[in-house]
């Protein structure tokens, strides 16, 4: 199917990198369409590690073509570190290769520093941010003050907004947070020669991807982050500010619904969540311990523990009604070897009723407990098994019972962090 859209279904970190990177080799183009280098994925390449946060894995195999679309926020800074990076280790990162929106909205210091300060003010309240300046830079968007990538085109009006931007952004971290102002002149001097850089990737994301699709091209729309930090359906206000749903491909690449043949939905066989806001199903006891431990829960941007607790299927229905998934991707099954007895939340208690649907009401999601069946766990090593059939039968229920629960078939199962360690269903 020529339109294939890979979502995270959970908080983030579903490892998505993985799976991402298997559908990109065999796909002619990759698009981002939203978030910035909040997000992060390590893909391993042979001997080769690459750390990745805006350009699409998609970059590290020859014929694929990838675009990052209107609805991301680039940080200039943060995208020629990769592509130099991706240079160095030999990998073709010209315009030929990638494509940035003209429509992209680009984040600058003042970005970062205002989401520093808004952290620290927030104190024991703070959302938990990556502090990378997404929330500043989409504030900026939807005040219509932002500054895009087709800016860079033309640096002394380029060069003009950015300097009158970054002084009114002084005013802010003075006054409001009590920090230090950045020095203007010198910002307006190094992301000029950024934009001079960036330049020529700049182009129409949309109409690259409707010609492809007309072509018959294999397409694949790359999410970052999860559906549960969506900022008008995740849990509000601890989200991230973009729109990583199947909502946000269309809006955020500039593509018409029909556009999109295909949804998986990536999740992983447990749940983690880095950052503050409510985790029905999170477990402070050695059992989550072991999942930080065997799943290596670091984020891969910020290096941060990530919250561990058990699968919450409340959580991933609402993301399969909320994106329309069609099938479902699940990663790390081999994390939860050995775990005896395994349980799984299938409805929350809230005040003496049972949910069976994720409340929209984040206040009301914090008070809720989690509602777990139990289920038989396994102990047999299933990361060297490469066949549905080899699987441990308490592991094709623990599959089954997710697809009961959420009506979307499970199509991929991860064992390992390797390729080959990929069980494909029928
Ligand atoms: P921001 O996107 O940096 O503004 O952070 C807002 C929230 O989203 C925080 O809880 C972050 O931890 C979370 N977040 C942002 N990007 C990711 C990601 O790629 N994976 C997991 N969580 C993320």
């Amino acid at each position: 199917m020529p339109g294939t859209a890979i979502l995270g279904a959970q908080w983030g970190d579903e490892g998505k990198g993985k799976i991402t990177d298997m559908l990109a080799s065999e796909s002619d183009m990759v698009a981002r369409f939203s978030g910035g280098d909040n997000a992060g994925h390590t893909v391993m390449v042979g001997e080769e590690t690459f750390k990745l946060h805006l350009v699409p894995s998609g970059i590290l195999y020859p014929n694929v073509m990838c675009v990052l679309g209107a609805g991301m926020v680039i940080n200039p800074r943060s995208l020629l570190n990769e592509l130099e990076d991706l240079s160095e280790k030999g990998i073709d990162v010209s315009a030929r290769r990638l494509r940035l929106d003209g429509k992209a909205h680009l984040i600058f210091p003042y970005h970062i520093a205002l989401d520093g300060a808004s952290e620290f003010k927030l104190g024991s309240s703070a959302i938990g941010t990556t502090r990378r300046g997404i929330g500043p830079a989409y504030m900026d968007k939807a005040a219509r003050r932002g500054i895009r990538a087709w800016d860079m085109l033309d640096i002394t009006r380029f060069a003009d907004r950015l300097r009158s931007e970054a002084q009114s952004r002084n005013i802010w971290l003075e006054r409001v947070y009590d920090e230090k102002p950045l020095d203007v002149e010198a910002m307006v001097a190094e992301y000029s020669e950024y934009a001079r850089r960036l330049a020529a990737y700049v182009d129409d994301v949309s109409v690259l991807l409707e010609q492809a699709y007309r072509e018959g091209k294999k397409i694949l729309y790359e999410g970052a982050q999860g559906v549960l930090l969506d900022i008008d359906h995740g849990t509000y206000p601890f989200v991230t500010s973009s729109f990583p749903t199947t909502g946000g491909i269309l809006t955020g690449l500039g593509i018409g619904a029909n556009r999109i043949d295909r949804v998986i939905g990536i999740v992983k066989a447990y749940q983690t969540r880095v950052g503050a806001g409510p985790m029905p199903t999170e477990l402070k006891d050695a059992v989550g311990d072991v999942l930080v431990e065997r799943g290596a829960e670091f984020g891969t941007t910020t290096g941060r523990r990530r919250r561990c607790g058990w699968l919450d299927l409340v959580a991933l229905r609402y993301a399969v009604r909320l994106c329309g998934i069609t099938e479902l991707a699940i990663t790390k099954l081999d994390v939860l070897t050995s775990l005896q007895p395994l349980k799984v939340c299938v409805a929350y208690r809230c005040g003496g009723r049972v949910l069976e649907n994720f409340p929209s009401d984040t206040s009301i999601l914090q008070a809720c407990e989690p509602v777990y069946e139990t289920v038989p766990g396994w102990t047999d090593d299933i990361r060297p098994m490469r066949s549905e059939a080899e699987l441990p039968e308490p592991a094709l229920a623990y599959l089954r019972m997710i697809e009961e629960n959420c009506g979307a078939p499970v199509r991929i199962v991860s064992v390992g962090p390797k390729r080959e360690q990929t069980i494909f269903r029928s």
